[in-house]
C-alpha cells in the first residue's frame, strides 16, 4: 500500500464544514419532528465519539514510526474534527445543540478527551498507540457499518446526504489506514522482541509502558460514560437500525485477517472479535431488534420524548 497517495489525496480532497448552505430548509417530510431531535441527539453524541477518535489519530501520529503515517494520521485527527463539527450542523437543522446533551454526556466527552490528551504526552502513551492499533479499526468498522447507514437512512435527506458523502469519502481513508497500521504495529513488535533477545537490559524499562490507561482515566471515565451513555441510549433506540447492519460489521470484522494477516497476533484482538461475534448473533436472533426497527419505520409514536 502507497500511503504517499493515501497523503496525497486526504490532502487533495479535504473539504469545509463551510461548503455547505447550513440555511436550506429541510426536506424531511416523511420523518416527525419528535424523530428528527431523536436523530439530533444520536448525531450530537456522535459527534463527540468522532472527537475522541481524533485524540486516537492524534496518539498514533505521535508514536507511529513512518514519518508519512504521522502526517497523515494529524490529518485524521482534523479530519475527524471537521466531521464531528458538520454532524453539529446538522443536527442544529434538526433541533437540537451540544448544550442540549445530557451534562453528564458532555462532561464524559470532556473527561475522556482530556485524558487521552494528557496520556499522549505521558509515558503510557505508547501503551495507548500499541492498545488503540487494533481497536481503532473495530470502532471505524462499526461507525461506518452501523451508525452511518442507520443515520443515512433515517434522514434520507438531500443536504445531509451530500455531507455524508463526503465523510464517507474521509473514512474510507481512516479505514485502509487503519489495516495498516494494525500490520506495521506487528512488524515493530516483532522487531522490539528482537532487540530485547539481543539486549534483556531493555526489558524492565520498556515494560512499565505498556500500561495503557492512566489512574485518573481508568477510576473516573467509566463512573460517567456509563449514565452519561445510557441517556443518549433512549434517543440511539428510536434509530431505524436493521439486524443486517450488525451482521455487515461482523462480515467486516471476520474478515480482517484478509487484509491484515497478523491482526490475530496482536493483545487487542480476540476479545473485541469475540465481543463483537456475540453482540451481532444476539442482535440477529434477537426479535426485539427487528420488531422495533419494523414499528419505528411505520410508526414515528415510539420516539421518546425529552
Ligand atoms: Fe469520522
Ligand atoms: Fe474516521
Amino acid at each position: 500500500m502507497n500511503i504517499q497517495n493515501i497523503l496525497d489525496s486526504s490532502l487533495r480532497q479535504k473539504w469545509s464544514v463551510s461548503d455547505f448552505d447550513w440555511d436550506r430548509p429541510v426536506d424531511m417530510q416523511d420523518v416527525s419532528e419528535k424523530q428528527q431531535k431523536n436523530l439530533a441527539y444520536v448525531l450530537l453524541f456522535i459527534s463527540g465519539i468522532e472527537r475522541v477518535g481524533a485524540e486516537f489519530f492524534r496518539i498514533h501520529a505521535d508514536y507511529v514510526d513512518d514519518p508519512i503515517a504521522s502526517q497523515l494520521f494529524n490529518v485524521f485527527a482534523e479530519d475527524e474534527e471537521r466531521h464531528a463539527d458538520a454532524e453539529l450542523e446538522m443536527a442544529k437543522r434538526l433541533g437540537a445543540e451540544w448544550h442540549d446533551l445530557p451534562w453528564i454526556t458532555r462532561l464524559t466527552f470532556k473527561v475522556v478527551q482530556r485524558d487521552l490528551n494528557n496520556i499522549r504526552k505521558s509515558k503510557y502513551g505508547s501503551g495507548v498507540h500499541r492498545f488503540g492499533s487494533t481497536m481503532i479499526l473495530f470502532a471505524e468498522l462499526g461507525l461506518d457499518g452501523i451508525v452511518m447507514p442507520t443515520l443515512r437512512n433515517g434522514m434520507n435527506e438531500p443536504l445531509q446526504d451530500e455531507v455524508w458523502k463526503k465523510i464517507d469519502q474521509d473514512e474510507r481513508r481512516h479505514i485502509a489506514m487503519d489495516y495498516w497500521l494494525i500490520e506495521n504495529r506487528y512488524e515493530r513488535n516483532i522487531a522490539f522482541e528482537n532487540q530485547t533477545t539481543n539486549n534483556r537490559k531493555l526489558l524492565p524499562q520498556i515494560k512499565n509502558l505498556s500500561f495503557p490507561i492512566s489512574l485518573l482515566s481508568a477510576a473516573t471515565t467509566p463512573i460517567i460514560a456509563i449514565p452519561g451513555f445510557l441517556m443518549v441510549g433512549r434517543a440511539a433506540a428510536s434509530m431505524p437500525v436493521k439486524a443486517s447492519f450488525f451482521r455487515d460489521y461482523w462480515e467486516l470484522v471476520k474478515n480482517i485477517p484478509k487484509r491484515a494477516p497478523h491482526a490475530p497476533e496482536l493483545a487487542a484482538y480476540s476479545a473485541p472479535t469475540n465481543f463483537i461475534r456475540n453482540v451481532s448473533l444476539f442482535v440477529q436472533d434477537s426479535k426485539l431488534i427487528n420488531s422495533f426497527a419494523r414499528r419505528i419505520s411505520s410508526n414515528n409514536k415510539l420516539a421518546p420524548s425529552y
